[in-house]
């Protein structure tokens, strides 16, 4: 009889291989080969992915998370990127890769991270580098989060919980987006409320104060609203590949499908994915077209002041503002009221002519360094890059595409893995600098 597990076993054929981890999380991992207690054994020819498993109280419940997931295959987002592009339809790599017009932009925000240097010290007195990183009054165990991306479970089936679990897991921030394929509730019971989310701005403010008041209730702490979508984006391998806002079935779509059965059977067992937060407010039975243009008439993309001002009012909690890169909107934002800025501009994905986010970084780090939260996204793939725009003058970076490439390669495990790696990739460059907090890493920039 197929149950669900024998469908997720299904859906992950390289696990009975050993090439992948297996996705049964009762699973322990002992050295030189692998143990699960769903009842399957098997050696690995190669070295075993490093697991710590932590007894966690969940109200009555003792509940067991795994930290600290290594995986020695995939020692780089790179390698991730890799593994995902083969395991993805095409036309869901292509949307998660894609930047907008020639993808100068996107280019350009991981080349000049690149450019920054820091200066090491090798004879200074060193007392050992720590991780943590103090953000809207919450030790986070590493110095970057998990950004919001939209249609997630279109990429891979559950990435939005499989990258809520890991966030939560391992402490660092997870965001949600408005068209996510999770809700707000469900992330909210995956990360026990210790979890951000991202408005998209309802034309209507009665389906804006639903949202905030959902997001509120659901104990969510910090609201995300963004600047940087005034206008939906031309983004060619999107348009080519028929891929609005919800995909389009076409022929060649579903051809690429059939080639990627791991990611097939997991959308089978998954069921098909949705916008899970706007689902009580769409109408049902709409098609696939009819839906595009509901989510259209939806939302409204400018920000301005008054849409600021209305919502600082009535949201309580932390108020950041994502796709500020100038000294004016920074200026502007702050006194409005917004407790912090991600210097972002969507990874690319909006204006083709516009300025990397670590190019005004060390300004704006100056001038409003002291007077809001000075975060950052859009081309981060490494350690050293997060290293770079923490030493640049941001506190906290963000990532989008890799923790998918995450997912997309190791699935359930993709998010653990992910930020583990990155932890020590971070680590290895502050012990390399002799920089031991995270918020240290400006005083070796090479100006
Ligand atoms: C496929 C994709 C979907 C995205 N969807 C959203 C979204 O729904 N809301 C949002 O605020 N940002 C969205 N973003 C932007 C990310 O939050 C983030 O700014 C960007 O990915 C950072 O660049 P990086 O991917 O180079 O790390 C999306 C980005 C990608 C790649």
């Amino acid at each position: 009889m197929m149950t669900p597990e024998s469908i997720r076993w299904l859906a992950y054929p390289e696990a009975i291989t050993g090439a992948v981890t297996c996705p049964c999380v009762v699973s322990t991992w002992v050295t030189g080969g692998v143990f699960h207690r769903c009842g399957i054994t098997y050696g690995s020819q190669e070295p075993a992915p490093e697991r710590l498993v932590r007894q966690k109280k969940s109200g009555s419940r003792k509940q067991t998370v795994m930290t600290d997931f290594f995986d020695s295959r995939y020692p780089s987002i790179e390698h991730l990127r890799q593994r995902a592009r083969k395991r993805m339809p095409r036309f869901a790599f292509e949307y998660l890769e894609g930047g907008c017009f020639s993808e100068v932009n996107l280019q350009r925000n991981t080349d000049e991270i690149r450019q920054i240097q820091l200066r090491p010290y090798y004879l200074r007195d060193y007392a050992g580098s720590n991780l943590d990183t103090e953000l809207f009054g919450q030790t986070r165990s590493a110095p970057f989060g998990i950004a919001p991306i939209g249609l997630q479970g279109m990429m891979w089936p559950k990435a939005t919980e499989y990258l809520a679990q890991a966030a939560f897991a391992e402490n660092v921030p997870f965001i949600l987006s408005t068209v996510a394929t999770a809700s707000i509730e469900t992330v909210s019971k995956i990360t026990e409320g210790n979890f951000w989310f991202q408005l998209y701005h309802p034309v209507e403010d009665e389906l804006r104060d639903k949202l905030l008041d959902r997001a509120s209730s659901a104990g969510c702490q910090v609201l995300v609203i963004l600047a940087d979508t005034p206008t939906f984006a031309w983004r060619p391998k999107e348009i080519r590949n028929g891929l609005s806002i919800p995909p389009k079935m076409t022929l060649r779509n579903i051809a690429q499908m059939t080639t990627r059965p791991a990611w097939a059977l997991g959308q089978l067992a998954a069921g098909v994915p949705e916008f899970k937060t706007m689902k009580p407010y769409i109408p049902k039975g709409l098609n696939m077209k009819h839906l595009g243009l509901f989510m259209n008439k939806t939302f409204s993309g400018r920000l301005n002041a008054k849409k600021i001002e209305a919502i600082r009012e009535r949201w309580k909690g932390k108020l950041v503002v994502k796709g500020i890169v100038n000294e004016e909107d920074a200026e502007k934002a702050i006194s409005l009221g917004v407790d912090g800025i991600i210097a972002s501009n969507h990874g690319g994905r909006q204006l083709d002519n516009g300025q990397s986010t670590i190019q005004p970084m060390t300004e704006l780090a100056k001038k409003f360094g002291d007077q809001t939260t000075l975060m950052i996204d859009s081309g981060l793939r490494s350690g050293p890059d997060i290293a770079n725009a923490l030493a640049s003058g941001a506190k906290f970076c963000f990532m989008g595409r890799s923790f998918m490439y995450g997912v997309g390669a190791l699935g359930k495990n993709g998010g653990h893995h992910t930020i583990s790696m990155l932890k020590r990739q971070v680590q290895q460059v502050m012990e390399q600098l002799a920089c031991e907090r995270t918020q240290d890493f400006p005083k070796h920039l090479i100006k």
